[in-house]
């Protein structure tokens, strides 16, 4: 029997927290739990991404403000994920060379690079009994979040991740079966009994708490046209 050490058992008992006490997150436990963050993996070792550490009430209700979850308000402090060619820009130049950041490849690769760093920060979070919840719905309004956080060309909100101490911790919550979602050599179509099965699951959980079911809440997203906030905002920032 594999040993479920530790971290496995850290991992496994991931939720995401919204609501938060008062208490503030140590300066020192914040600085470790960023460099766990950095030492993710990494496309080619470029680090194309930052984080911005944003701790002032001021600068939490400009966010919230244009995305009003109330985690961003409450959170001890709310790191900002950016994906981020700008420093990429710099090395570029600095060997005369043409700068090309346009497409979809770029997007994929920072926006990986800023997805590993933000599981690892929200992990070692955890691992020191802090709790938090990413926030990709910043994007509904990248134009104005870009603003507030003053980001230059060739950079972009991803999401954020509103950290502090877990005044609630909610119900783990199910995930598809395994063999749903990882396949045996080659790709498994499934069908809609899976989906429907999930939506039982789902709903079992949520009791009376669900309205919608979990298949309903993906016609929400890819049943209607994208936003069109994160286009907009990558062909202002040249990254499209
Ligand atoms: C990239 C990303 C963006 C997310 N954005 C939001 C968000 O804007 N608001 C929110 O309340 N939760 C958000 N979540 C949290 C998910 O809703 C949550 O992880 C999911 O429902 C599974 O629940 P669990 O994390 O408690 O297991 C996001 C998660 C990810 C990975």
């Amino acid at each position: 029997m594999t040993d479920i050490n530790e971290t496995i058992n850290l991992m496994m008992k991931h939720t995401s927290v919204r609501n938060f006490t008062e208490e503030k997150i140590k300066d020192e436990d914040l600085e470790v739990i960023l460099k766990a963050g950095q030492a993710a993996s990494t496309w080619k070792n470029f680090q194309s991404y930052s984080i911005i550490i944003v701790k002032s009430q001021e600068q939490k209700d400009a966010i919230y403000q244009y995305q009003p979850q109330k985690s961003i308000k409450n959170a001890a402090v709310y790191l900002v994920f950016v994906g981020d060619l700008n420093r990429a820009e710099k090395a570029v130049k600095m060997h005369e060379g043409d700068f090309q950041p346009k497409g979809i490849e770029s997007l994929l690769i920072t926006a990986t690079d800023a997805a590993v760093t933000g599981q690892n920060v929200l992990l070692a979070a955890e691992s020191l009994g802090y709790g938090g919840v990413m926030v990709g719905l910043i994007r509904d309004q990248s134009a104005e979040i870009s603003k507030v956080l003053d980001l230059p060309d060739y950079t972009y909100p991803l999401f954020g991740i509103a950290l502090g101490r877990p005044a609630r911790i909610n119900k783990v919550k199910p995930r598809l079966p395994l063999e749903a979602i990882a396949f045996k050599e080659k790709y498994i179509e499934q069908t809609e009994q899976v989906i429907s099965d999930f939506d039982e699951v789902q709903d079992e959980f949520a009791g009376s708490r669900r309205l919608n079911k979990w298949s309903e809440r993906i016609v929400g997203q890819w049943g209607v046209p994208e936003i069109t906030s994160s286009t907009e905002n990558l062909k202002d920032k040249k990254l499209l």
